[in-house]
């Protein structure tokens, strides 16, 4: 059994006593220099900075086919979403951006399980490295992640935390090794009270390697 699996039960099984469940996390705040961050890293996040890479299969980043200026931001730990992430960029001509942790999450996995729990337990807000530029042009935001202690990775909400969602639409997207979306788009739902929130694509990290034809069904099904 995957041991984020046994972790998970156990989590499960002591409740309140160890302070794992979703509960536990604190309730985001809506602006960075309120969050978590601190000092200098928290007055960066404020301001978009770096620019969001160009799809590499060469279409205008203008159209994601709907006519709204799109971008797919992801973060992914273990390259699953990341593939999921490409292939929406590649099938919309959305723009991309990859959420990098300031400070690098360590390689071994057993280290990251331990790393991820403290993040959750102490309603942590990971620093990202660069910012997005112009975040204001994009009336579409594909948001990807891989579901960690049935939840988003902290870092997806110092993202949340970051940026003016007001008027935009967002289609989150997520891999995961059994949990579905784990009630993240609902999550999303009350960090951005004021943007359309549309309905998740989950992905198993099985078949996360060879995602078009499940990004394909899910972008015709969405409705913005
Ligand atoms: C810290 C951690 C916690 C995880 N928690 C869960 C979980 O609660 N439910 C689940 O189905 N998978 C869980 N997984 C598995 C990942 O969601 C899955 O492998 C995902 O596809 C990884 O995506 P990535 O390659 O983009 O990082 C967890 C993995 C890690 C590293």
């Amino acid at each position: 059994m995957k041991k984020w699996i046994s972790m998970l039960l156990l989590c499960t099984l002591l409740g309140a006593l160890t302070a794992c469940g979703s509960d536990t996390v604190k309730e985001p705040e809506k602006k960075p220099s309120q969050a978590d961050t601190s000092g200098q890293e928290a007055e960066d996040a404020k301001e978009p900075a770096a620019e969001a890479a160009e799809p590499e299969n060469g279409k205008e980043s203008l159209s994601d086919g709907k006519g709204k200026k799109g971008l797919v931001v992801y973060f992914s730990w273990s390259g699953n979403t990341e593939n999921v992430a490409n292939s929406i960029a590649a099938q919309t001509g959305a723009d991309i951006f990859k959420i990098v942790p300031a400070e690098p999450y360590v390689d071994d996995y057993d280290e990251l399980l331990d790393i991820a729990t403290k993040e959750k337990q102490e309603g942590e807000r990971p620093v990202i490295a660069d910012t997005i530029e112009n975040f204001e042009q994009y009336d579409i935001i594909y948001v990807g992640y891989p579901i960690w202690w049935s939840d988003m990775p902290m870092i997806l909400y110092t993202f949340f935390d970051s940026y003016d969602f007001s008027g935009r639409t967002i289609a989150p997207f997520c891999t995961s090794g059994g949990s579905g979306l784990s009630g993240t788009v609902n999550s999303i739902k009350e960090l951005e009270p004021e943007a359309e929130v549309l309905d998740g694509l989950h992905i198993g990290d099985s078949a996360s390697s060879d995602p078009d034809s499940a990004v394909e069904e899910w972008l015709k099904s969405l409705s913005f």
